[in-house]
């Protein structure tokens, strides 16, 4: 089984049903209009314990463009992380969507921002005509580096981002395995925190496609319904977008999907940390781990059904693994059994 990412798995068994489920009407009105998606838009108010505004989109991308051009004027920028994948991976979507919007980059340790380095780059930002102004920090929660912000860390961040008058957007993309980790409420690591705009993922977890935009402002949301139009990424068959969502949050399936995901990094770490020369880039919160391998170890993997993704290039020996929903022991175990069997021949 592929390491390489948690894309690389395929749709949770109760999704498929879920869709086969709502193929079962002939018809239903389009566009959002279905009673699919209203219960959806419920399931998140009550897991939320707010109100809040949803639009469902297919990808990670537009869910996370479409939310920062709400939040950010095209004259303005956008403080995120070196590595996060609004800046790194997203081909220039947030630029795209915001019109021209700028992303910042901040530096910060195992892929977390600090307050401190907030507060003090926006202390320094001169404000004048010359400059862009900040308009919105985003927060990668689990972050690129498979690390999770605890609470006081993104309070202490939101807090600092709304004294200098920015809107806060949270790149939720491994929401679940965070939330897992950090065994809070949605409501806690979210709106109670600060944040005015989540991208909450389900795709790495499970789903087919579907993401949703969740907004707990709703000023911020009144034109996101247009821009996923104008964008293209408003499904006239809305239904099946929200069949997936709403199955995913049924019987709690994201969360038991993200705690087996959790538990199969923390397993796979603990066996690969026996092999001689093997050394953890991040602490292992969520489902990825950033390691560093013998090459004998590598070659071998790789000589396998178990593909890694070598990190930092063609011949580098930092790898990242990421476990998912469907990662079973027995892949685990037959993972180890190759890597540690390369280790002793070496
Ligand atoms: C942290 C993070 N955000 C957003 C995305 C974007 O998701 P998609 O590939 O569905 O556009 C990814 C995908 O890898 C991601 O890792």
């Amino acid at each position: 089984m592929s390491f390489s990412s948690d894309t690389a798995s395929g749709v949770h068994p109760k999704i498929l049903e879920a869709l086969h489920s709502a193929n079962a009407a002939p018809s239903a009105p389009s566009y959002g209009d279905d009673a699919l998606t209203r219960q959806v838009e419920a399931q998140f108010d009550a897991l939320f314990e707010t109100k809040t505004a949803v639009f469902l989109v297919p990808t990670g991308t537009a869910a996370n463009a479409l939310t920062l051009a709400a939040l950010t004027p095209p004259f303005g920028s956008i403080l995120c992380h070196e590595e996060a994948h609004i800046h790194c991976d997203e081909a220039g979507a947030p630029e795209f969507y915001t019109h021209g919007a700028k992303l910042v980059p901040l530096a910060g340790a195992h892929g977390r921002l600090s307050a401190e380095t907030l507060e003090t780059h926006l202390t320094a930002l001169p404000s004048s005509i010359h400059q862009v102004q900040a308009h919105t920090l985003s927060l990668t929660q689990a972050t690129e580096a498979g690390t999770v912000y605890p609470l006081d860390h993104i309070e202490a961040l939101c807090r600092t981002a709304k004294r200098f008058g920015l809107h806060t957007h949270m790149d939720g993309a491994r929401f679940a395995n965070a939330l897992h980790f950090l065994g809070c409420s949605p409501a806690q690591m979210t709106w109670k925190a600060g944040i005015d705009a989540l991208c909450f993922g389900a795709t790495k977890n499970g789903t087919l496609g579907v993401e949703a935009i969740v907004v707990f402002d709703q000023k911020l949301a009144e034109t996101i319904a247009v821009r996923r139009k104008r964008a293209g990424h408003l499904f006239s068959k809305m239904r099946f977008l929200s069949a997936q969502m709403q199955a995913y949050l049924s019987d709690d399936l994201w969360l038991h999907n993200a705690a087996h995901a959790n538990a199969m990094a923390q397993k796979l770490k603990d066996g690969l940390l026996t092999i001689s020369g093997a050394t953890l880039e991040h602490p292992v919160e969520a489902n990825e781990l950033f390691i560093t391998l013998p090459e004998s170890v590598l070659t071998a993997l790789e000589a396998s059904p178990h593909s890694v993704h070598r990190w930092n290039g063609p011949h580098g020996t930092l790898v990242r693994m990421v476990t998912s929903f469907n990662t079973s022991e027995d892949t685990i175990n037959d993972c180890l059994r190759i890597a540690q069997g390369a280790a002793s021949t070496a």
